[in-house]
C-alpha cells in the first residue's frame, strides 16, 4: 500500500463576517486620502495607498476597531499554529485603494511574522483577486517539465498547484504567512475597492538565557563596562 504524506503544507486563514462597522472607516480612508492624495508606491501599480500607521496611532482613530478585530484573530490563528506564551504587535497597518488597471506585483512582507489583508469594501464584480504562489523553486520543476499540458488539470491538488486564488468579500479578513509570496491581479471594475493591510511580529515570553536572571544565581553576573 503506497502512503503519501505532505509535508509541510502552508496555512491560509480566511475569516469571514468580521463584523467592524463600516462607514467610519470609510469616513476615515477618505479623510487619509484627501489629507495625503499622493500616497506611496511599494508593490501597487496604480491605486493608492497609504503610508504606515504604527498599532498606537490607530487607537486614537476609527483604525482602532478593525486594529482590534485584527489582533484578536491573529492570537487565534497564531495558537492554532501553536504558538505559546508569546505576545503579538502589529507593526504597521496601511490602506490600500485599488480601481480599474490597478494591480499589486509578487511580493512578501519581510520582517513580519504574519501577514493580511481586510476587505473594506469590495465592487460585485471582478475587483481583481489576491493569488497566493507557491515558492520559484518549487514552480520550477513544473515549468522545466513541459507547463501545465503535463498535468491532469481536472485532478490538481494539493502539491501540483502553483497558486491559489481568494476572491475579496466584503468584511472579510485574511491571514498567511508573511514569507508567502502573493500578487493582486488587475482591477477590472470601475468601482474602487478598500482594503486594509497589516504585518504583525511575534514575541517570547521566553529567553534562552537571559541578564538578570530569573531565579538561576549562576547567571547573575553583573555587566561591567569599561
Ligand atoms: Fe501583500
Amino acid at each position: 500500500m503506497m502512503k503519501t504524506t505532505l509535508l509541510f503544507p502552508t496555512p491560509l486563514w480566511e475569516i469571514p463576517k468580521v463584523g467592524v462597522e463600516k462607514q467610519p472607516l470609510l469616513d476615515f480612508v477618505k479623510y487619509v486620502r484627501e489629507e495625503d492624495p499622493n500616497g506611496r508606491v511599494s508593490s501597487n501599480e496604480g491605486g493608492w495607498q497609504s503610508w504606515d500607521f504604527e498599532e498606537q496611532v490607530c487607537d486614537t482613530n476609527p483604525l482602532k476597531d478593525i486594529k482590534d478585530a485584527i489582533l484578536r484573530h491573529a492570537y487565534a490563528v497564531c495558537d492554532e499554529w501553536a504558538f505559546k506564551d508569546y505576545i503579538l504587535k502589529m507593526t504597521n497597518l496601511w490602506i490600500n485603494v485599488n480601481k480599474r488597471g490597478d494591480n499589486n506585483v509578487v511580493h512578501t512582507h519581510p520582517g513580519a511574522v504574519l501577514s493580511g489583508a481586510y476587505y473594506l469594501d469590495v465592487p460585485d464584480c471582478c475587483s481583481g483577486n489576491i493569488t497566493f504562489m507557491n515558492t520559484f523553486d518549487k514552480i520550477h520543476m513544473k515549468e522545466a517539465w513541459g507547463c501545465n499540458a503535463n498535468f491532469n488539470r481536472a485532478h490538481h491538488n494539493e502539491y501540483n498547484d502553483d497558486e491559489y486564488d481568494v476572491y475579496p468579500q466584503d468584511d472579510t479578513l485574511l491571514f498567511f504567512p508573511a514569507y508567502l509570496m502573493h500578487r493582486v491581479h488587475k482591477s477590472s471594475s470601475d468601482e474602487e475597492r478598500i482594503s486594509i493591510s497589516f504585518n504583525i511580529s511575534a514575541y517570547s515570553r521566553h529567553y534562552y538565557g537571559i541578564y538578570p536572571s530569573e531565579g538561576n544565581s549562576t547567571k547573575n553576573v553583573p555587566i561591567q563596562v569599561k
